[in-house]
């Protein structure tokens, strides 16, 4: 399953999370389930730390999958602790090494402002702006086919779609579950041919079992014979929304590609009308 971005390129609607996956080892192996049950994208990011040992990994891994690079769509990130919007295009060039890559698929602005300070939204905004348009100049040089943001909500989004420098995002990455889920930023991204990719689908690493313990959500799954993964993957899907799940066993992985059944509209409604429990929409709202 793919989606056709405002640029012209198509993403895979599934992909493969890595945050917290470290290690040369854990990575090569992970990947190799991964490429093994059909997952074509990878998600990574400058601030995960694992981008040299993916690089590794893909340059043994795809040529056993009789694969190449451009069957392969990498995203990866700009640091979200990046305060200085000039040292943008060089980020991508240093994660281009790691990588070991010529160009990525796709690169975000990871965070709308600076993981642990406080500045002003003022200060905020023209940080967001000087990225952008380095990131627009590093499109325009081929380091990466698309450009996109992360954790925007609707004011960084409309702000960025009124002054985009000549070319839209392609993605805004968020935490968006049956928990976690505002109407409006979706409802702007479809506006805007913005495709929504989802983080954190499961209830996020560390402390999933938020979602996948949830009564709701395990009564749907045991009604439909899937299991709760799988019902909040297909929940997104069926939407027509991008989803990154992190698994670490081969089950794991295997499971959450495994999505071709649907779920009927009436626990469709039940699971979007679960009560609102993230906070992280708040905290964005005052970058
Ligand atoms: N842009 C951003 O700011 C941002 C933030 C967070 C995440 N992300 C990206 O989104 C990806 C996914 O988000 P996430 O890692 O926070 O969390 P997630 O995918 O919602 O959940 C991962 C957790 O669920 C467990 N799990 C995976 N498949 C399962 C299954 N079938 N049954 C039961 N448990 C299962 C994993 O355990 P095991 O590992 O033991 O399998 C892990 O603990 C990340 O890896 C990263 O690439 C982006």
């Amino acid at each position: 399953m793919s989606f056709n971005l405002n640029s012209g390129d198509s993403i895979p609607l599934i992909g493969f999370g890595t945050w917290q996956l470290q290690g040369t080892e854990l990575i090569r192996n992970t990947l190799d389930f991964a490429l093994a049950a059909g997952y074509r994208l990878i998600d990574t990011a400058a601030i995960y730390r694992n981008e040299e040992d993916i690089g590794k990994a893909l340059k043994e891994l795809l040529p056993k999958y009789n694969l190449t690079r451009k069957d392969i769509f990498i995203t990866t990130k700009l640091s979200p602790l990046e305060d200085n919007a000039d040292n943008a295009y060089s980020a991508l060039e240093q994660s281009l090494k790691r990588l070991d890559c010529e160009y990525v698929d796709l690169y975000l602005i990871h965070h709308p402002g600076v993981l642990g300070k406080k500045n002003t939204v003022e200060f905020n905004s023209k940080l967001r702006d000087g990225k952008w348009q380095q990131l627009v100049k590093a499109k325009k040089n081929g380091l990466t086919k698309n450009i996109g943001v992360s954790n925007y909500n609707v004011r960084h989004l409309e702000e960025l779609l009124k002054n985009d420098h000549g070319v839209k995002p392609s993605v805004n990455q968020v935490q968006w579950h049956p928990k976690s889920h505002p109407d409006e930023l979706l409802n702007l991204c479809k506006q805007s041919g913005v495709l929504l990719q989802a983080w954190g689908s499961l209830g996020g690493t560390g402390h999933g079992d938020l979602l996948l313990d949830d009564p709701e959500v395990k009564k749907i799954s045991e009604k439909l014979g899937k299991t709760p993964a799988q019902v909040l993957l297909k929940w997104a899907l069926q939407q027509n929304l991008g989803i990154i799940p992190k698994a670490s066993s081969k089950n794991h992985i295997e499971d959450n590609m495994n999505l071709d059944f649907s779920i009927p509209e009436e626990d469709m409604n039940t699971l979007n009308n679960m009560k609102q429990t993230s906070d992280i929409w708040e905290r964005l709202s005052v970058i």
